[in-house]
């Protein structure tokens, strides 16, 4: 950094303290502001982390949509997770971003979670890779990374003000070890959470944020408050927080240069600040006249090509009775394809992560295509979403017509009809020139009834079909801030007949207060006439039973699984459950694809062929989805996190506030080590996914440094296998778990191939937090495992303090 350090000196020197308070603080809703003066640009950053969203979060301005968090973690691919990052690094440059909000490596403690689907793991070490692969691959662009969100984000409920209560060993054993490993791959930023961790709100909690981060770690980079963490002028300041973001209620600016005055915090504490924001500045490239960390910037990939890997790399064939996987085409006749989510597939998680993807494939789609000459047949069957989708397809012309007017007008048009953004507007306009937005398109019914038009968002609508005035009034529930109405939204629906094949005008018109328009979620939702609930099940039974094959996609919804709120139950919403029974017992082929970002209850599992679980899969979704169904690719995903036949039975469950605070009392068993502490058996272990091939494990040798294991492939096909390595005290200790993840790497080879693969051991896997790390010398058992639960070959390593280890099978 020394050469940074020669060019930053000069310019700190510059600058009066009003001038360095203003880099610290947000300018508006994603930029710290430029300094002309000393050849300064503004800083943007942006959302993160399955695809670049842009400061506008607009929904003419599309970004390429990667599998969500958990999947690229199914993947147990760093290399992956690296070309993932690397995408988003080009993503982030295409759209004038500097630094990317992610990645996500809070620790996936409770299927509840709302943001489970945007972390990677329940282990650390499986986050920490794959964090540090995803790390390096957005900075090879010359972007910045914001590892967030430090730390004990592990759930949505009361996020802004609950106090966790963490014990010191896990802590560093679990919870912060994903951040230290992601700071390690030279991250340039970190986001601080929320949340507080005993006792001290993170945005100024000075033990973890300037002790061990910065002094420990050796973080060199800018910690920014998550957006609105920042509530205090002198703690935040004093707390180790870099920058506060937004603008908004933002608690320095003109706050802190009183404090500095006053002498509650002193100037030098503001120059470190203000030393890492420069630095920050200089690596991206921000900082005139100096040469920016990465001159060249890696070649471009294709977006489209990178999601349908990482898609097809992350899917875990979780069960495949009598190899109903992969598919024959040419014994097809008929397949049905069954589910709201086969049509409108779920292909990214709600909240802050969201964005609009240039084109999504859904599996209908994709089935459709791979399987040219079968015949394939769809049913809604069950349709969990309680709000309509947003209008779109051929019916709809050529679209939809949207105009921004008040003080100057903007026209743009989209193929459907949802409007989302914060922040910038399309086109450029300022809030307070926005009063009105008009959706308008003309729509073409195939079917004659009652169609149903609803209209969701925030703010005055008016909806107008054929010329008449179908809904006028406000959404708005009393006194709800805007970020809760965004993630919460309201619907209203009307319904209205029409003849097929007669052109109808649509118009969707809402009113804005003036200054007002950052923040925008409307849709304009449809549903063709069609059978009530038990008429859709039946339908769809019905052509299950006439096929050869039955595809059903069932998932969770926006209103189930987001950021803002944690789930209240495991269970499917709606009555997807009973559409699997029934379609099984109709059909015994019956291949259900789960499209949840997070574990859900499969009570019918042991009674279908097979399942797939696809995440929330990106706008490859349903391309990748036939490859891997019709055995083009092999489904190469291994779960990250353990899937639970009950609910009660996970060792972590609920995330109830107890007076403001909630005690992590598990301590260290948290996930698998939770799971086996307990006894009890999951629905799919972690680890678990199986291939189109078969593997033997033939050699394992182990030293306290790595693994070294054998497999072959016994299959009849070229495949692929994540070998997973888990230690563990040969005595049971009760303090430690009984194992736990200590590496892992993936092979892959044709049929009768032997590969022999190196696993690094990190020292980590040997100790334990106790005021610092302390090796623990004895005995372990050292597997190699297909999964947690199919473990293949174990040899003791027995550690000893000076002399050299003893191995032994
Ligand atoms: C989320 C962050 C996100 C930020 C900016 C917050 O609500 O917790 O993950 O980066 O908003 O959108």
């Amino acid at each position: 950094m020394a050469q940074y350090d020669e060019v930053i000196e000069p310019l700190l020197a510059q600058l009066d303290l009003t001038e360095k308070v203003s880099l610290l603080t947000g300018a508006d809703f994603w930029s710290v502001p430029a300094l002309p003066r000393i050849g300064l640009r503004s800083l943007i950053m942006s959302d993160g982390p399955v695809g670049v969203r842009g400061t506008g979060w607009s929904s003419d301005d599309p970004s390429v949509a990667l599998p969500s968090p958990t999947a690229l973690a199914a993947t147990w691919d760093p290399e992956l997770a690296r070309t993932a990052g690397r995408l988003l690094g080009q993503e982030s440059r295409r759209k004038g971003v500097h630094v990317l909000l992610g990645p996500t490596v809070n620790l996936q403690r409770t299927p509840l979670g709302g943001r489970h689907f945007e972390c990677y793991s329940e282990d650390p070490l499986l986050s920490g890779e794959i964090g540090a692969g995803f790390v390096a691959g957005v900075q090879a662009h010359g972007v910045g990374t914001t590892v967030k969100h430090l730390v004990g984000n592990d759930f949505e409920t009361d996020r802004m003000t609950v106090d966790v209560h963490i014990g010191e060993r896990a802590l560093r054993e679990l919870y912060l070890a994903p951040f230290e490993r992601a700071v390690a791959a030279g991250s340039w930023g970190v986001m601080s959470a929320y949340n507080a961790v005993n006792g001290l709100p993170m945005a100024s909690n000075g033990p973890l944020q300037s002790d061990v981060l910065k002094r420990e770690w050796g973080f060199d980079g800018v910690v920014v408050s998550d957006w609105r963490a920042a509530r205090s002028t002198v703690d935040a300041a004093l707390g180790g927080l870099d920058v506060a973001m937004p603008a908004m209620e933002n608690p320095w600016g003109e706050r802190l240069v009183a404090a500095v005055r006053a002498g509650q915090v002193p100037e030098d504490v503001v120059d470190d600040k203000v030393r890492r924001v420069l630095r920050l500045a200089a690596r991206v490239g921000i900082l005139d006249g100096i040469p920016p960390a990465v001159a060249a910037p890696p070649e471009d990939l294709d977006g489209d090509a990178v999601a349908h890997e990482v898609a097809i790399r992350s899917f875990v064939l979780a069960r495949n009775e009598n190899f109903a996987l992969p598919l024959e085409p040419a014994a097809l006749t008929r397949v049905a394809v069954i589910g709201a989510l086969a049509m409108d597939a779920r292909v990214l998680g709600g909240g802050s992560a969201h964005l609009t993807p240039p084109h999504v494939v859904s599996p209908l789609e994709g089935l459709g295509r791979a399987l040219s000459g079968v015949d394939v047949a769809y049913a809604v069957g069950a349709d969990p979403r309680p709000f309509l989708p947003a209008a779109h397809g051929p019916q709809w012309g050529d679209g939809f017509t949207v105009t921004l007017s008040g003080g100057t007008t903007h026209t743009f048009t989209l193929p459907g009809a949802g409007l989302r953004w914060i922040g910038d507007l399309p086109g450029g306009l300022a809030p307070r020139e926005v009063t009105t937005i008009e959706l308008r398109a003309v729509f073409t019914p195939e079917e004659e009834g009652e169609h149903t038009f609803a209209v969701s968002g925030f703010g005055t609508f008016e909806l107008v079909v054929a010329g008449e005035s179908r809904f006028a009034g406000t959404l708005h529930p009393p006194g709800a801030g805007r970020t809760e109405l965004l993630l919460s939204p309201q619907e209203r629906r009307t319904g209205v007949r029409l003849a097929a094949g007669v052109p109808v005008e649509v118009v969707l018109r809402q009113h804005i207060a003036p200054g007002l328009a950052h923040t925008v979620a409307t849709t304009l939702g449809h549903r063709a006439p069609g059978p009530a609930a038990d008429g859709m099940i039946a339908e769809a039974v019905a052509i299950a039973a006439e096929s050869d094959v039955a595809v059903v996609v069932v998932g969770t919804t926006e209103q189930v699984e987001s950021e803002g709120f944690d789930r209240t139950s495991l269970a499917l919403p709606g009555r997807q459950d009973e559409l699997v029974a029934r379609v099984a017992a109709a059909n015994p082929r019956t291949v259900v694809v789960v499209n949840a970002g997070s574990p859900v209850l499969l009570p019918w599992a042991d009674d279908v062929a097979a399942v797939l679980l696809t995440w929330f899969p990106g706008q490859a979704a349903g391309a990748a989805l036939a490859d891997v169904l019709l055995g083009v690719a092999e489904p190469g995903g291994r779960l990250p996190t353990t899937w639970p036949r009950r609910a009660k039975d996970c060792p972590v469950l609920a995330v109830d506030t107890t007076g403001g605070v909630v005690g992590y009392d598990e301590g260290v068993f948290v996930g698998y080590r939770g799971w086996l502490r307990s006894g009890r058996t999951p629905r799919y272990a972690f680890g678990h996914g199986l291939g189109y091939t078969t593997w033997v494990y033939e050699a394992l040798e182990v030293g306290p440094d790595e693994a070294v294991v054998t497999v072959i492939n016994v299959g009849a096909r070229y495949g692929r296998e994540v070998v997973q390595v888990y230690a563990g005290p040969t005595e049971p200790d009760p303090e430690r778990p009984q194992c736990w993840l200590a590496g892992f790497a993936s092979v892959d080879g044709h049929p009768g191939e032997r590969v022999t693969v190196r696993i690094p051991l990190p020292e980590r896997t040997w100790q334990v937090w106790e005021s610092g790390w302390r090796t623990v010398f004895g005995a372990y058992d050292v597997t190699a495992a297909h999964a947690l639960d199919d473990p293949r070959l174990t040899a003791t390593l027995t550690l000893v303090p000076a002399g050299t280890p003893v191995t032994g099978a």
